[in-house]
């Protein structure tokens, strides 16, 4: 497996697998079963596989976690040399981010909901870095997670509105046995946490059902909170019933008929923010 640290040194690789379908995995590390099905995935698409480890400061606000977000890149290397992944890329942050540095990618509309509304600037680190990351290593395939479903509904939307020539392929999300959606921020859980948060994909679950038994979007609504408000530990960021295209919310007298909708929430479980989604 090969480790590029620098620009130059990823670009050399490249230009000598000119005409290789080179599918792409973007990370911060901290890399789980999760990050490893988009590598298998990737694997089974593409003659080259390639993986950035990037903790991007720039979609992180100044009382967010990257300081203290999960680095493990000794054991990451490992796990993606065990899974036979071609080159890893691995820059400095002077490397994306040169000192004069001035320049954002924004999307203007999907990126103001859900996460966006929560997380201001979020978003728009996001779309710059992964803009960046698509022109260094020039793909033709770009494997996202759904757990991260508005993040990859953006990237869908950022390719298409930027010309990039890439496919987007977003795959399933990998679940611990409980239920609770993988994530490196998991590792702020203690092992009986991580039991208790699968409530938040029992929530989504049920959510799911009272929609295909015709409840309405409000009453579906109303259950959700009180499952989630139950629960000590959980402080609920958002709960959204919304199409799957625009992120618009559904109003509260809709009943689903065959539109596509996503269930999403986030929850602070003991200060670890969760989030999570049903795509129906
Ligand atoms: O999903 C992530 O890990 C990050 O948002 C990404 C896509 C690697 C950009 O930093």
């Amino acid at each position: 497996m090969k480790i590029c640290k620098t620009i130059s040194e990823f670009k050399n690789w490249r230009n000598s697998n000119i005409h290789e379908n080179i599918g792409y995995i973007p990370t911060m590390g901290a890399l789980h079963k999760g990050h490893l099905s988009l590598v298998a995935s990737s694997k089974l698409h593409c003659d080259k596989t390639v993986v950035s480890i990037f903790v991007n400061e720039l979609q992180f606000s100044p009382d967010e976690d990257f300081e203290k977000y999960p680095r493990t890149l000794e054991q990451d290397l490992k796990k993606l040399e065990n899974h036979k992944v071609d080159v890893v890329f691995i820059p400095e942050t002077s490397e994306i981010y040169k000192s004069d540095f001035s320049i954002l990618i924004n999307e203007l509309d999907l990126s103001q909901k859900l996460e966006g509304a929560s997380r201001p600037g979020f978003f728009s680190g996001v779309t710059t870095v992964v803009s960046k990351l698509f022109n260094i290593i020039e793909p033709s395939y770009a494997f996202f997670g759904e757990k991260d479903i508005q993040q990859l509904i953006i990237i869908k939307k950022l390719v298409l509105d930027l010309n990039f020539n890439i496919q987007v392929v977003g795959c399933e999300t990998i679940r611990e046995a409980s239920g609770l959606a993988m994530s490196s921020r998991n590792q702020y859980l203690s092992d009986q946490d991580k039991k208790d948060a699968s409530i938040l994909y029992e929530t989504l679950q049920l959510g799911q059902n009272l929609l295909k038994k015709n409840e309405t979007v409000g009453e579906t609504k109303l259950q959700l909170k009180s499952k989630l408000q139950n629960n000590k530990k959980i402080k609920i960021d958002y709960l959204s019933i919304a199409n799957s295209t625009t992120l618009e919310e559904l109003r509260d007298n809709v009943k689903l008929k065959n539109e596509k909708v996503i269930i999403s929430a986030a929850i602070f479980f003991n200060d670890v923010r969760l989030i999570d989604n049903i795509i129906i």
